[in-house]
């Protein structure tokens, strides 16, 4: 009795490893963003990650035009970025080629 119970036990601790191994699922978790891809305007557009990660930009949904110059002006006039008038519009063009609806949008039906 006690014989076969150590023996459950070590057949168990044998095969345990095995089974967690098989249960193993793949997954795919999306891509890493450690600094700014490359990009039309990305010189003017390095501003964007002096003070937070580039997750900023990558995890955001994909944003219009509208939506992604109002947030250039966000961190210009609400949190003080360095970013002169000029630069605005080519950042914008920079951030909507990362992560921009525009193509969504050029391909909707016109209203
Ligand atoms: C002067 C510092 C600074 C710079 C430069 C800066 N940001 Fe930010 N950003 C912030 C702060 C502060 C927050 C709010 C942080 C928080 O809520 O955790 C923020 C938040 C964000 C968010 C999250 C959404 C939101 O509105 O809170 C996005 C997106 C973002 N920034 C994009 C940008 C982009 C694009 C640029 C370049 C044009 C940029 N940031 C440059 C300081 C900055």
């Amino acid at each position: 009795m006690k014989r076969s119970f150590l023996v459950a036990v070590f057949a168990l601790v044998v095969t345990l490893p095995v089974r967690a191994a098989k249960d193993t699922v793949a997954i795919e978790l999306p891509a890493e963003h450690t600094r700014l891809a490359p990009g039309p305007n990305l010189a003017a557009a390095q501003i964007c990650v002096v003070c937070h990660s580039v997750d900023y930009i990558y995890m955001q949904p994909p944003l219009t035009d509208d939506q992604w110059r109002s947030e250039v002006l966000k961190m210009k006039n609400m949190f003080g970025a360095p970013i002169s008038d000029a630069e605005v519009e080519p950042i914008v063009i920079y951030l909507l080629s990362q992560n921009g609806e525009r193509q969504v949008q050029e391909t909707s039906p016109a209203p």
